[in-house]
């Protein structure tokens, strides 16, 4: 069986086996498989702690015997629980052989956040977006999903595909960025990489693409918030890398924290049912986000927690996470009449299907020794740098300062992050240890003799009171200035919206200080978001985006700087210039009153949709990015001038490498529809390819674009495609291409 297929059709003998097992339970143990718990709080982690000790030093085997609460036992045993949340092979064997005890024995599933790897630590997904190589992260994920199979998970919370324009948010670190097209992608990538059936263990993971949905149009970037957006940007901007999950072969979603137009996401019968079931058919597994079903009462649509357990269930939420309102409540809604027993019926039924796909039935058990064997091994850490290589987006690099020569050359190595070890794993790091990461600096210590290297943190990451002048100094008797500054990982991820995107601290006036020596400045980013950095853009000579680039930032920003590698990373998100812009997207409208120009204002283009004091156009624009050589496009041809409702377009162009290296250039084709029955982006990305020339070499690129991707939500609320003229561009970056024409 395929992996597309794995988790998300129905194969007739598991179906039977479904139907004979739910025909046998009762009702509190039909509740028990829709309800999650997470050890936290039950495992009396300093017994744990304690007892392993002791069995170590008296080289007795460890049990969890006494450190497991008698009362989650209990609920175990009795098959009041059918999920838990927990990353421990010991600990998950002994809750599958309480479970399997149970009257019928059904396993449980184990679940772990495991964001960009488990703990060989990945760059952030919005890193990883920005290598725009599919394949590369559906790897990551493989390993991501082996590792966490050798610790007993066999359910990760992943991918997070929500599209995010609004780096105010600081989940737009998890995700893949703005675009629907190349989320998409990434999303089908991820879930196939979690989903592999060629994992080390021999075991598999079903993936759960969250938060569905729209999780990432908060009003105003603050987690959490209100989302109130029209159901045509629902149904093309934030669904679509959803059904691309799916289809994919994804077993499960999560649904979200945030209502949609006045409907919580985890109450909310026409994402839940209509879109989900009626219209895409999708047979899997809706978890709820941790408590989201409590939070009903929260957002004032539920009475009490029973009341959010009957809106829960009658929308579709199969599993509760953490609530509780299901535990408590769902028996005795269903006895009293308010919930019929066919929806608890139609929810177990998914979890029973998603348990005998994942094998679990047949042998619920994780081989405790293979942890130590597949984590963290070689393999998984050159993957890891490659995945930061590639990840890396080079913003600028005034007079090719990059990259620097690897002899007779002193360099200041400063900044806050630069021998920082634990700020680069991330956010949502999963079991990532600091102990693994390479610094920067020792990155560099790779590439230059000690004595050329002359290291001053400069400032700290939040400080309030510095003094700049041991690195100033440093600056002084140096050729280059090497500057690592950004967020830490704890301005990123849940609950960690910013209002003010600047450099956190004193790291704005640390930049200002070592600008004035006028030494040349290469400027090294860290941070979960885009920033706006308008200063240090202008000071700065180079500057390299690294994100938080995971265990092996360090080499990869070394081998970037030093010419070892050449960057290729491209913006998956656009750099706003000022927060005042947010949300800037490529994928604009038109408007009514359009600014020609990209970088206007008001005074020169009055009574257009522009400021007055700032210019439309981010500070760089989706898919920009430099590297070390330069690429020339020539003589695009539309191929295909006037293409059938259910014909492809064909367009290609010659791309050649005009520099003096091996580089790897992202040929990104844009298409614009002119003339719809509603308004349409002023661009749309609808392919790319990641082409490797040598010097001088030049490739004819050429893209296939069946004209159904063409479609768009229309007037009646459904996908449908209009004859009509198109544009398309080939080009570097969402800013600039070879401009065609072609008819539909
Ligand atoms: C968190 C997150 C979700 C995560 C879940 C379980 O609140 O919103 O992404 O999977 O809880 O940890």
């Amino acid at each position: 069986m395929s992996n597309a297929t794995l988790y998300n059709t129905l194969d007739p003998a598991i179906e039977k086996r479904v139907d004979d097992l739910l025909a046998e339970m009762t009702l509190p143990e039909k509740v028990g498989q829709l309800v999650q718990k997470s050890p936290f709080g039950i495992v009396d982690w300093e017994v744990v702690i304690r007892k392993r000790q002791q069995a170590k030093t008296q080289g007795q085997p460890f049990s969890y015997q006494e450190a497991v609460s008698p009362e989650f036992e209990a609920h175990i045993r009795e098959g009041r629980t059918g999920t838990v949340m927990c990353d421990d092979p010991q600990l998950a064997n002994y809750l599958q052989r309480l479970a399997v005890e149970s009257r019928l024995g059904i396993p449980l599933l184990v679940a772990a956040d495991v964001i960009h790897g488990y703990r060989t630590t990945f760059p952030i997904p919005l890193a990883q977006a920005c290598t725009w190589n599919p394949e590369l992260v559906e790897q990551a994920e493989r390993i991501a999903a082996a590792e966490a199979s050798a610790r007993g998970i066999n359910w990760i919370f992943a991918p997070m595909v929500d599209i995010a324009r609004d780096p105010r948010w600081g989940r737009i670190a998890e995700g893949s960025g703005e675009d629907p097209y190349l989320g998409c992608i990434l999303a089908e990538a991820r879930v196939r990489g979690f989903q592999s059936t060629r994992l080390e263990t021999s075991r598999r993971v079903a993936s759960c693409p969250k938060h569905y949905v729209a999780y990432g149009a908060a009003e105003a970037g603050r987690d959490y918030n209100t989302v109130d957006i029209s159901e045509r940007a629902l149904r093309d901007v934030y669904l679509p890398p959803f059904r691309s999950a799916f289809d994919a072969g994804a077993g499960s979603t999560m649904s979200a924290f945030n209502d949609i137009g006045g409907i919580p996401a985890s109450a909310n019968p026409f994402t839940l049912r209509t879109i989900l079931r009626d219209e895409w058919g999708w047979p899997g597994v809706v978890v709820s986000d941790y408590n989201a079903i409590g939070e009903l009462v929260n957002h004032r649509v539920a009475a009490d927690l029973k009341d959010a357990a009957r809106l829960a269930i009658l929308a579709g939420v199969d599993i509760d996470m953490e609530s509780s309102a299901y535990e408590a409540h769902l028996a005795e809604l269903v006895e009293e009449g308010s919930v019929p027993i066919a929806a608890v019926d139609e929810a177990v039924r998914r979890v029973l299907r998603l348990k005998f796909s994942l094998g679990l039935f047949d042998d619920p058990f994780t081989d405790e020794t293979l942890a130590e064997k597949i984590i963290l091994n070689e393999d998984f850490r050159a993957h890891a740098l490659e995945v930061a290589r590639q990840s890396m987006v080079l913003l600028k690099n005034e007079s090719n300062l990059l990259p620097l020569p690897k002899e007779k050359i002193r360099v200041a190595v400063v900044g806050p992050l630069a021998d920082n070890q634990c700020e680069l794993l991330g956010t949502w790091a999963s079991a990532g240890r600091a102990e693994d990461v390479e610094t920067i600096l020792q990155g560099i210590r790779a590439y230059l003799p000690e004595l050329s290297i002359r290291n001053v943190q400069g400032c700290s990451l939040y400080g309030a009171e510095e003094d700049f002048s041991e690195a100033v100094a440093a600056a002084r008797d140096a050729d280059v200035v090497i500057l690592a500054i950004g967020e830490g990982a704890d301005l990123s991820g849940e609950a960690h919206s910013r209002a003010h995107l600047g450099l956190p601290g004193r790291q704005q006036e640390l930049a200002d200080a070592l600008a004035a020596t006028g030494k040349p400045l290469v400027a090294v980013l860290l941070c979960g978001r885009p920033l706006v950095i308008p200063r240090l853009v202008e000071q700065a000579d180079a500057l390299l985006v690294t994100w938080h680039g995971g265990i092996r930032a360090g080499q990869a920003v070394a081998d970037i700087l030093f010419g070892t590698c050449n960057p290729s990373g491209r913006l998956a998100v656009s750099w706003p210039r000022a927060e005042g812009q947010i949300p800037v997207y490529y994928a604009q409208k038109s408007t009514g009153r359009p600014a020609e120009g990209s970088g206007t204002t008001q005074f020169h283009e009055p009574f257009r949709s522009t400021y007055l004091d700032e210019s439309n156009s981010p500070a760089f624009c989706f898919g920009y990015g430099l590297g070390y050589t330069r690429f020339m496009y020539a003589d695009l041809k539309v191929e295909t001038p006037s293409v059938s409702l259910d014909g492809t377009l064909v367009v290609s162009a010659t791309i050649e490498n005009t520099g003096r290296q091996t580089g790897t250039e992202t040929v990104q084709l844009y298409i614009r529809d002119v003339l719809a029955s509603v308004t349409r982006p002023v661009k749309e990305l609808k392919g790319f390819r990641r082409a490797t020339l040598q010097p001088g070499e030049s490739q004819r690129v050429r893209f296939e674009v069946p004209v159904r991707e063409l479609g768009f939500i229309g007037p009646e609320m459904r996908y449908i495609i209009e004859p009509g003229s198109f544009k398309v561009w080939i080009g570097s970056d969402s800013g600039r291409g070879l401009e065609g024409q072609f008819e539909v």
